[in-house]
């Protein structure tokens, strides 16, 4: 028989979120941030990144894997950080999963509307994202009249994960990047990749000051809230923030020590392990 110590309840149990890679911890970080009190188990597919470059049929598969990984954890809820998985998979996951499913391009594509005065929205992310259209099929189902124009920008990545987030050559490559969306007269720009909030500014530099930038991975830790708070999955304990409670975990598939260590420039609190797993021995065929 269960004891009321040892019974954990629906709500306090954690959030799955996962990502190709390391850019999914700027959807954690604004998880952190907005629920402070909330668990979360984190997987990030660093054996098999960029997502950017490959098939939908690759991208469903690999997020079943994690999917399944995830509900093995026993979690309340999966956030698909990636918005290259976000574009191809959640419909698939969505419909398959137990527990209820968020990702990206919805929150960004509404956030968008509501912000646009003119009605052009540009849209930045992987060449995978770009080509799914999916950020354009969202906004078009709010604000049909809408002018969505989209560019990839595959070197942002890299460019990041080198660590050259201030750096004449990203405002070369921004600028490059930028002038067709310029020329579109957007007024209003989705930073649709998990890397892009974290050059920001170089985006904002480039594009011009008078374009809102959407950042989905704040939009989308405020939906998910939402989306937690009408279903009663909100966790109703408290934790000192730092504390040693293990509220955060971490796995990779590869490469846990690199993960670490770009992990702790985006996240203040420090992520003291990240933990190797091996991804392929999930299934990955419908849930
Ligand atoms: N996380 C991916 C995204 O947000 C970028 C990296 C990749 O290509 O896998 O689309």
């Amino acid at each position: 028989m269960m004891t009321e110590s040892n019974k954990e309840n629906r709500e306090d149990l954690p959030i799955g979120v996962f990502d190709s890679g390391v850019g999914g911890l700027t959807v954690v970080k604004e998880i952190m941030n907005q629920m402070p009190n909330e668990r979360i188990v984190y997987f990030g597919d660093t054996a098999r990144v960029p997502y950017g470059s490959k098939s939908k049929d690759t991208i469903v598969r690999y997020s079943r894997q994690i999917v399944r990984f995830l509900l093995e954890q026993n979690v309340k809820a999966i956030a698909v950080a990636c918005n290259t998985a976000s574009a191809y998979a959640v419909p698939e996951i969505e419909a398959e999963c137990p527990v209820p499913v968020i990702g990206v391009i919805r929150p960004g594509a509404k956030t968008a509307v509501e912000g646009t005065k003119n009605g052009r929205i540009g849209v930045i992310g992987t060449r995978a994202t770009i080509s799914s259209e999916s950020y354009t099929d969202y906004i078009r189902q709010i604000m049909p009249e809408a002018k969505v124009y989209g560019q990839a920008c595959p070197l942002f990545v890299s460019l990041v994960e080198e660590g050259l987030w201030e750096d004449p050559v990203t405002d070369e490559i921004a600028r490059r990047y930028m002038a067709s969306l310029i020329d579109r007269k957007i007024d209003t720009l989705i930073m649709g990749c998990t890397h892009y909030p974290l050059i920001r500014k170089t985006i904002g530099r480039a594009v011009g000051s008078d374009v809102l930038l959407v950042n989905p991975a704040y939009e989308t830790a405020r939906e998910l809230r939402k989306m937690l708070e009408t279903r009663s999955l909100i966790t109703k304990r408290g934790y000192e923030l730092g504390s040693p409670v293990p509220q955060y975990r971490f796995y990779v598939s590869d490469m846990a020590g690199q993960f670490q260590r770009f992990a702790n420039s985006i996240i203040k609190y420090g992520i003291l392990a990240a933990e190797k797993i091996d991804i392929y021995k999930y299934s990955a065929e419908p849930l």
